[in-house]
C-alpha cells in the first residue's frame, strides 16, 4: 500500500522541476508548503495535504500559469481523485477544497484578495470569482473547510525564491503516517 509514496516521489522526480509559476518549481513549492505546516506544529495529515496539494498539476502537466491562457486545469479534482485511492479524507478534502478556499477568503477578507498576484486574480475569475453569501455558508459547513483555508494560506506563502530546497524525502515519514494514522 505504501508504494503510493514511492509513486509520489517518482512523480516529483520526473515532473517536479516544472515551473510553479512564480519563479519556484513545483517541488520547491510543495516542500515549502509542507515545511510551513510542520513549522506550525500540524500533524502528518496537514503536512501531507500541503506537500501534495498541487499534485494534480504534475498529473495533468499543465503549469500554474495555464490560467494566463484562459485554461482552468481543475487540478484540485485531478489530485484528489488520484490521492483518494490511498489517502484519507483529512488529506484529500483540504486538497479538493483549496481552490474553493481561495474563493472563500476573497469573499470574507477583502485584504486577502487585494494581495493576490495578477496571475492569481486571473485564475480566481476562471474558478468562479469570490463566493456568494450562500456559498460561504455552505463552505463553512463542510467538515474540512478550516483545514482547506489553512492549506490555502500555506499555498500563498510557499513561494519563497530565496530558500534552500529541503529534500522532499524528508517528508516520507509524514506521508506514511498520514495514511496509517
Ligand atoms: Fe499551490
Amino acid at each position: 500500500m505504501l508504494h503510493v509514496i514511492d509513486e509520489v516521489f517518482r512523480l516529483f522526480d520526473a515532473k517536479g522541476d516544472l515551473n510553479y509559476g512564480e519563479d519556484v518549481t513545483q517541488r520547491q513549492h510543495a516542500v515549502q508548503c509542507a515545511a510551513l505546516a510542520q513549522r506550525d506544529g500540524f500533524g502528518p495529515q496537514m503536512i501531507a495535504a500541503a506537500l501534495l496539494h498541487d499534485i494534480g498539476h504534475l498529473l495533468t502537466e499543465l503549469a500554474e500559469d495555464a490560467a494566463e491562457h484562459g485554461i482552468d486545469d481543475v487540478h484540485e479534482d485531478v489530485g484528489e481523485r488520484w490521492l483518494k485511492r490511498y489517502f484519507p479524507d483529512q488529506v484529500t478534502e483540504p486538497i479538493r477544497l483549496h481552490v474553493a478556499a481561495k474563493r472563500y477568503l476573497c469573499a470574507v477578507e477583502p485584504e486577502y484578495r487585494a494581495k493576490l498576484t495578477e496571475a492569481s486574480d486571473r485564475s480566481l475569475m476562471l474558478q468562479g470569482g469570490p463566493m456568494s453569501e450562500q456559498e460561504i455558508a455552505e463552505f463553512e459547513a463542510l467538515p474540512h473547510s478550516e483545514a482547506a483555508v489553512q492549506l490555502r494560506r500555506y499555498d500563498d506563502e510557499g513561494k519563497d525564491t530565496t530558500l534552500a530546497e529541503t529534500p522532499i524525502e524528508q517528508f516520507r515519514a509524514a506521508l506514511e503516517q498520514s495514511i496509517t494514522g
